[in-house]
């Protein structure tokens, strides 16, 4: 329930600089009124994030950075039509825009759909010019199968010292790419589609950046069949809202800044050991994006929460968090993994206040064993 003016954000933000129009848009979002029963920092919610969404307190969320299911046939996605698809995330990026701080951030890590069915493509003939190098010809193979009216194809080429493929092409022609009867597949775009949800909700596309993680061989079905390059590199589409946005050089050092904070192009490794769950992002995703553009003490959002990597990297960088996933095992192993980062943290406090002891000579006798 709202109830009162978030008097904060409103003076903080001169809405009179903006176009009217804009005014007019944002005029109920930057007035908005205070939730009572909003959700609770450091917590990971289960359920659907279109659920979650309108219960987190209005302007309140500094950086909210997700990587949603890319419609590619996860376990967690596979009742999902592709309308279905659209309108989980256009309705989830909607409801960011009350709750994102004003010149507060979205960022949404996703890829280009490879392999994207559609049934109105002509099917592509494949001409493998390597197999024409075997002699064998059309000829041969009508000619030992009028000899031979009992052999099977794997006969016949065995008697040509062929492949049964040869055979096949021979008297069948070239291959059909992905089989006769499936559906072909070409590339879906979805770059165009986040940008145009976004900019409907109300945000700017701010930035974009591309991670290039190592090269997916064992995913592309079709790299010995085509020309198509391998599954290499996903997106960071920056959302913007309107507001002031507080530029501050000092949250990277110098050689962050050149490294990666200037950078369109970061090389990140993907995760190797995606035995708990199946499309964990690396921790270097979320924590690059929480060091660089919010401030300590700041909330964190990530509505397709998985593993918990954005609550872990946002604990790691003293920031708060809110989580919202949508399949109980993946909420466990979250809170699993945020109550481990908490634990490390502790220990290396412990560790730390230990060794200023020792330092300090307070307790001399024990300075060999640090805490462990
Ligand atoms: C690409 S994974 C995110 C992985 C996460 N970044 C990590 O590092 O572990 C997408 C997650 O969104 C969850 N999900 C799918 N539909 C959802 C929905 N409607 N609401 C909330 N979570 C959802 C899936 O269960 C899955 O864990």
């Amino acid at each position: 329930m709202r109830t009162a003016t978030n008097k904060a954000d409103k003076t903080s933000f001169n809405m009179n600089r903006l176009p009217p129009e804009l005014q007019r848009q944002l005029a109920d979002v930057y007035e908005g009124g205070q939730i009572d029963d909003a959700l609770a920092v450091n917590h990971i919610y289960q359920g659907d994030a279109r659920n979650f969404l309108p219960k987190i307190q209005p302007n309140s969320i500094a950086l909210s950075i997700w990587s949603p299911p890319y419609f590619v046939g996860k376990e967690y996605e596979a009742d999902l039509s592709f309308e279905d698809w659209q309108n989980l995330l256009s309705t989830v990026i909607a409801l960011h825009f009350p709750i994102i701080k004003p010149g507060g951030f979205l960022v949404i890590n996703i890829a280009d759909i490879l392999v994207f069915k559609d049934a109105t493509m002509p099917k592509i003939q494949a001409e493998v010019t390597s197999s024409k190098r075997s002699p064998v010809t059309r000829e041969d193979v009508l000619n030992a199968m009028a000899e031979h009216p009992t052999y099977n194809r794997y006969q016949i080429a065995k008697l040509l010292g062929c492949s049964e493929q040869t055979v096949d092409r021979r008297l069948n022609g070239n291959n059909i790419r992905g089989g006769k009867y499936e559906a072909q597949t070409r590339i879906k775009i979805v770059g165009g589609l986040i940008e145009e949800w976004g900019l409907k909700a109300g945000f700017y596309l701010y930035d974009r950046r591309a991670w290039v993680k190592d090269a997916a061989w064992e995913n592309s079905r079709w790299h010995s069949l085509s020309y198509k390059s391998v599954d290499e590199f996903e997106y960071l589409y920056v959302f913007w809202k309107p507001g002031v946005t507080k530029i501050d050089r000092t949250r990277l050092t110098p050689d962050e800044w050149r490294e990666w904070g200037s950078r369109g192009v970061w090389f990140i490794p993907s995760v190797r050991a995606n035995d708990d769950h199946e499309a964990k992002f690396p921790l270097e995703l979320p924590r690059r994006f929480i060091q660089l553009l919010t401030e300590p003490g700041e909330i964190v959002l990530d509505c397709f929460m998985g593993s918990g990597t954005t609550a872990v990297a946002a604990i790691q960088q003293r920031r708060q968090f809110i989580g919202i996933e949508l399949l109980e095992e993946y909420v466990k192993l979250a809170q699993i993994n945020v109550q481990k980062t908490r634990l490390a943290q502790q220990q290396s406090k412990l560790t730390f206040i230990s060794s200023r002891l020792c330092d300090l000579s307070v307790a001399p006798m024990r300075c060999e064993s640090s805490v462990s």
